[in-house]
C-alpha cells in the first residue's frame, strides 16, 4: 500500500489492550470505554492488511501481555498470508511465563520498555513495577529463542537523563540494543523541558566512547542507531521531537477499540468498528486501510501533541 505522499506502508502496530499493569508517570490516561476488538475481529484486520501489503505485525497495548489471548491472538496472526514477521512491545513483567508460549506462537522480537536500571528508581517511575521481575523477563525471552530483544528507555530530563551510560553498559554486556526514546510531551501545558535533545545523550556517550553510525534496519524502523567501538554495545535514538522522520515512516495503528490511526501524533483516524460489526466484506475494510493511509500527515503537528492518547495507542 502506498500512502498519497508515495510512501510504503508495510507495518502495522496492533494494540491489543489499553489495559496495563504499570501506571509509568508519563502514561495516566483513562480506558476507552468502547470495549476491545474481538480475538476473531483482530484476525480479520490483520487479514485485509496483509491482502494490502502489510509485511509487519507490531503487538502493542497498553501493556499486551495483560490481554488473556494473548499467545492466540500471536499465533494466528504469525499465520495470516503475507505476514513475514510478529513482534511485540512490552513492559517484560509477564515474559517469564509468557515468553516460551509466544515465542511457540510465531513471535520473532520483543522490545520491552524499561525506563531505569535503578530498583528504586524504576519502581518510582512506573508506580510499584518490579525490575527484577522485568530482566528476569528479557532473560526468559532469551532462553526462549526469541531472536531480536531491545529495550526502549524514554528519556525524561532530571528523572532518568543520568543513566545513558548505565544503559550503553547494559546493552554492552548484554548484546542487547538499548534505544533512548525523546519524551512526547502529551499533556496540555506540560513542561516541554521533560524532552531532552537526542545530541545531548549523543555527546555524553561520545565523552567515554568512538561510536560509529549503523545502517537503519531495512524495513525502516525510527531509530538512529551506532556501535560502541569500545565495547561492541549498539544503541540507538528514537528522536521524533527533534528531528522527526515523518518522511521515511512507514506505518499504520490500531487502536484496541477498533480505529486505524494514521499517525501516532496527529493526522486522523478511520473507525472500522461499526463496518465490522456490520457484516462489511474484505473490500470495504480494505477501502478503511486505504482511507487512513491518505490521512497519514506528511508530519505531524507538535501543537496538536495534547490530544495523544499514548496508552491506548501503544507508541
Ligand atoms: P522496530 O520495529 O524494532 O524498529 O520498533 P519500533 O521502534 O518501530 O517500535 P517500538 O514499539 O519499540 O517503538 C518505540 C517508540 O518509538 C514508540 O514508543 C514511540 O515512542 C516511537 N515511535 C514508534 N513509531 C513512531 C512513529 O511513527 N512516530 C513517532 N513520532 N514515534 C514513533
Ligand atoms: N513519549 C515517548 N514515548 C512514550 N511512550 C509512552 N508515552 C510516551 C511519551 N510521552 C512509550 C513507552 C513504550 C511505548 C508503548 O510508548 O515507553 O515504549
Ligand atoms: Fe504501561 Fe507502557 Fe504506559 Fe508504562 S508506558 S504505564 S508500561 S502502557
Amino acid at each position: 500500500m502506498i500512502d498519497r505522499l508515495g510512501r510504503k506502508v508495510t507495518y502495522l502496530r496492533v494494540s491489543v489492550t489499553d489495559r496495563c499493569n504499570f501506571r509509568c508517570t508519563y502514561c495516566t490516561l483513562p480506558a476507552s470505554p468502547r470495549g476491545l476488538l474481538t480475538v476473531e475481529e483482530l484476525d480479520r484486520i490483520v487479514r485485509v492488511a496483509g491482502s494490502l501489503g502489510i509485511v509487519k505485525i507490531r503487538l502493542t497495548g497498553g501493556e499486551p501481555t495483560v490481554r488473556r489471548e494473548i499467545v492466540e491472538i500471536t499465533r494466528r496472526t504469525a499465520r495470516v498470508p503475507g505476514i513475514r514477521e510478529v513482534v511485540m512491545t512490552s513492559n517484560g513483567s509477564r515474559l517469564r511465563d509468557l515468553a516460551r508460549p509466544l515465542k511457540e506462537a510465531g513471535l520473532k522480537g520483543i522490545n520491552v520498555s524499561l525506563d531505569s536500571l535503578d530498583p528504586e528508581r524504576f519502581r518510582t517511575l512506573t508506580h510499584g513495577g518490579d525490575l527484577a521481575a522485568v530482566l528476569d523477563g528479557i532473560e526468559a525471552a532469551r532462553e526462549a529463542g526469541i531472536e531480536r530483544i531491545k529495550v526502549n528507555a524514554v528519556v525524561v530530563g532530571g528523572m532518568n537523563d543520568d543513566e545513558v551510560l548505565a544503559f550503553a553498559d547494559f546493552a554492552g554486556k548484554t548484546g542487547i540494543e538499548a534505544r533512548f526514546i525523546e519524551y512526547m510531551p502529551t499533556r496540555r501545558g506540560e513542561a516541554r523541558g521533560w524532552t531532552v535533545p537526542y545530541t545531548v545523550l549523543l555527546d555524553r556517550l561520545a565523552e567515554s566512547f568512538t561510536l560509529s553510525p549503523l545502517q537503519a534496519y531495512a524495513d525502516g524502523g525510527p531509530a538512529e542507531r551506532f556501535r560502541i567501538e569500545e565495547t561492541g554495545a549498539v544503541v540507538g535514538f528514537i528522536h521524533a521531537m527533534s528531528n522527526p522522520f515523518c518522511e521515511r515512516c512507514n506505518r499504520l495503528r490500531v487502536t484496541p477499540d477498533g480505529r486505524i490511526r494514521s499517525c501516532l501524533l496527529t493526522g486522523g483516524e478511520v473507525d472500522f468498528m461499526a463496518a465490522l460489526r456490520s457484516g462489511a466484506g474484505d473490500e470495504e475494510i480494505a477501502s478503511l486501510f486505504r482511507k487512513a493511509g491518505d490521512l497519514k500527515p506528511a508530519v505531524y503537528e507538535l501543537h496538536r501533541l495534547d490530544e495523544l492518547d499514548m496508552r491506548a495507542v501503544g507508541g
